[in-house]
C-alpha cells in the first residue's frame, strides 16, 4: 500500500477529533481522521439520551476538574458555546434549553454527528473507521502511523482518543499509552459522572426502592450540587450523584439533604405544633417518596407519632433529613461512567495550541487530557473548544 502523506492525522473521530478536523479542513491543511471503531461519533450519538446535550451557555473554567483549573481557560475562551451554536443553528439543527443553560437537540444526536462529518467533508477531510494503529514512529519530517489502511505520513499528530468509559463505545486506553511512550506523565484515572453502588445495610434496606426518585441536595468534599437522585437496585444514581461522583473517593463521607428545600428543623417543629397526633411516616410522606419515609422510619428516624419528638430527638431526626450520611461502597466504573477523571497531565501540554511541549508536532484534546467537565454539556463544549485550538494550530 502507498504511503499516505497529509498535513494532519487525527487518531479518533469523535467529538474532539471531529471538530480539529474540520477546523485545520477550512484552514487548507490536508487532514485524515483514523478510528478503530466501526461508525464516528458514538459517544455523540449515545449522549443525552439520544439528543445529545452539545454545550452549555453558562460554561466557564469553574465547572471543569482538572489538576490545573486554569489550563482549560484559553481554549474555552477562543472557542464558546456561542460558537458551535452558531454551527448549530447554521445547520438548522432545532434544539432546545432544558435546564441550567443545557442546550438538547430536538430531534436527535444524529444531527449533530451529521453536521461535524458535513463540516468536515466540505473542508475536504478524509474519515476513515475499522482503523486500528498498528505502529507509531516519530522522525525529523513528521510522525509515521502504520495503521489497518496503509502508512500515513503526517506533519502533525492529534490524539483524539478520549477517556475509558464505556469500553463498548470504542474507548481503549490507547490514547494514555501513547502519550506515556513520547513521555508524558498521565494522571491516575478513575471513573467520573457515574452511579455509585451501596453495601452493608444500606444497600439491604435501600435496594427495594430501586426506582424512588426525589430532590436532593448532594455534598462531599466541600462541593454540592442539587438535583434529583435515583435510587437503583445496586446503589444511587440521578444527575446530583451523577455530579457528586466526580468528587467522591472511596471512603469520603458523602451526604444527602433529603429535604433540600425545607429547613428540617424548622418544619418538624411546625408539624409537631400543628398536627401533634400524625405520624411522623405520615408527614414525612407528605414532602418525601412514601416509600423512603417509612423505610426512613423503620429503620432511622423513630416510628411515632410527632408530638412524642422530644427536643434532641427532633433535632437528631432533623439532622438526618438535612445531612443523610450515605456509604457509598464504590461506583459502578467505566462500564457506565459518562468520563474519566485524570489523564495527560496538562503540565506539558501548550493550552493555547494543546501541543506537547516535549514533542512538537503531538497534540492532545479532548478527555484524552486531565480535564473533566461537570454533567450538564460541558464535556462537549471542552471536546469543541480544544479541538478547535489545536485545529487552528496544526
Ligand atoms: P470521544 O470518546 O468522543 O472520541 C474518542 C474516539 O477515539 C472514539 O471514536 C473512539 O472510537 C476512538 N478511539 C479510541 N481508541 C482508539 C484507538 N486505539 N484507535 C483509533 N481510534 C480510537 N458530554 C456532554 O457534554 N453532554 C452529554 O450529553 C454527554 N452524554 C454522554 C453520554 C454517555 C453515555 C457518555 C459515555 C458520555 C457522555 N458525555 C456527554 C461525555 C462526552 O461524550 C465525552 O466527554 C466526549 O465525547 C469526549 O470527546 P472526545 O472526542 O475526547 O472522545
Amino acid at each position: 500500500m502507498a504511503t499516505i502523506r497529509c498535513d494532519v492525522l487525527v487518531i479518533g473521530a469523535g467529538a474532539a477529533g471531529l471538530m480539529c478536523a474540520l477546523t485545520a479542513g477550512q484552514r487548507g491543511r490536508i487532514v485524515h481522521v483514523i478510528d478503530h471503531a466501526n461508525k464516528v461519533g458514538k459517544k455523540i450519538l449515545m449522549s443525552g439520551g439520544g439528543r445529545c446535550n452539545f454545550t452549555n451557555t453558562g460554561t466557564t473554567a469553574a465547572n471543569f476538574i482538572s489538576a490545573n483549573p486554569h489550563f482549560c481557560k484559553s481554549a474555552l475562551a477562543r472557542y464558546s458555546p456561542a460558537d458551535f451554536i452558531e454551527m448549530v443553528e447554521r445547520h438548522r439543527i432545532a434544539y432546545h434549553e432544558k435546564e441550567l443553560g443545557q442546550l438538547f437537540c430536538d430531534v436527535s444526536s444524529k444531527q449533530i454527528v451529521k453536521m461535524l462529518v458535513d463540516e468536515c467533508q466540505q473542508a475536504g477531510v478524509q474519515i476513515r473507521t475499522h482503523c486500528a494503529v498498528e505502529s507509531i514512529e516519530r522522525g525529523a519530517d513528521g510522525f509515521r502511523v502504520q495503521t489497518a489502511h496503509g502508512l500515513f505520513h503526517a506533519a502533525s499528530l492529534v490524539v483524539a482518543t478520549g477517556g475509558l468509559s464505556i469500553p463498548s463505545l470504542g474507548a481503549s486506553g490507547f490514547g494514555y499509552e501513547l502519550a506515556r511512550r513520547f513521555g508524558h506523565q498521565v494522571l491516575p484515572t478513575r471513573a467520573g459522572l457515574v452511579p455509585l453502588t451501596l453495601s452493608g445495610t444500606h444497600q439491604q434496606r435501600l435496594a427495594e426502592l430501586s426506582g424512588v426518585a426525589l430532590p436532593v441536595e448532594a455534598r462531599c468534599n466541600g462541593h454540592r450540587f442539587s438535583n434529583f437522585m435515583l435510587l437503583t437496585h445496586r446503589g444511587v444514581s440521578g444527575p446530583a450523584i451523577l455530579q457528586i461522583s466526580s468528587f467522591w473517593q472511596p471512603g469520603d463521607r458523602l451526604e444527602l439533604d433529603l429535604l433540600p428545600q425545607l429547613d428540617a428543623q424548622d418544619w418538624l417543629r411546625q408539624m409537631k405544633r400543628e398536627r401533634p397526633a400524625a405520624e411522623l411516616r405520615t408527614v414525612l410522606a407528605e414532602v418525601l417518596p412514601k416509600r423512603l419515609s417509612q423505610r426512613l422510619c423503620e429503620h432511622w428516624l423513630p416510628d411515632t407519632p410527632v408530638r412524642q419528638l422530644d427536643e434532641p430527638q427532633l433535632r437528631q431526626a432533623a439532622q438526618l433529613l438535612a445531612a443523610f450520611p450515605l456509604v457509598a461502597s464504590g461506583t459502578e466504573g467505566y462500564r457506565t461512567a459518562e468520563v474519566t477523571l485524570g489523564g495527560v497531565d496538562t503540565a506539558e501540554v501548550s493550552s493555547s495550541t494543546m501541543e506537547s511541549k516535549r514533542v512538537p508536532g503531538l497534540h492532545f484534546i479532548g478527555e484524552v487530557l486531565d480535564v473533566t467537565g461537570w454533567l450538564g454539556g460541558y464535556n462537549f463544549q471542552w471536546a469543541w473548544a480544544s479541538g478547535h485550538a489545536a485545529g487552528q494550530a496544526v
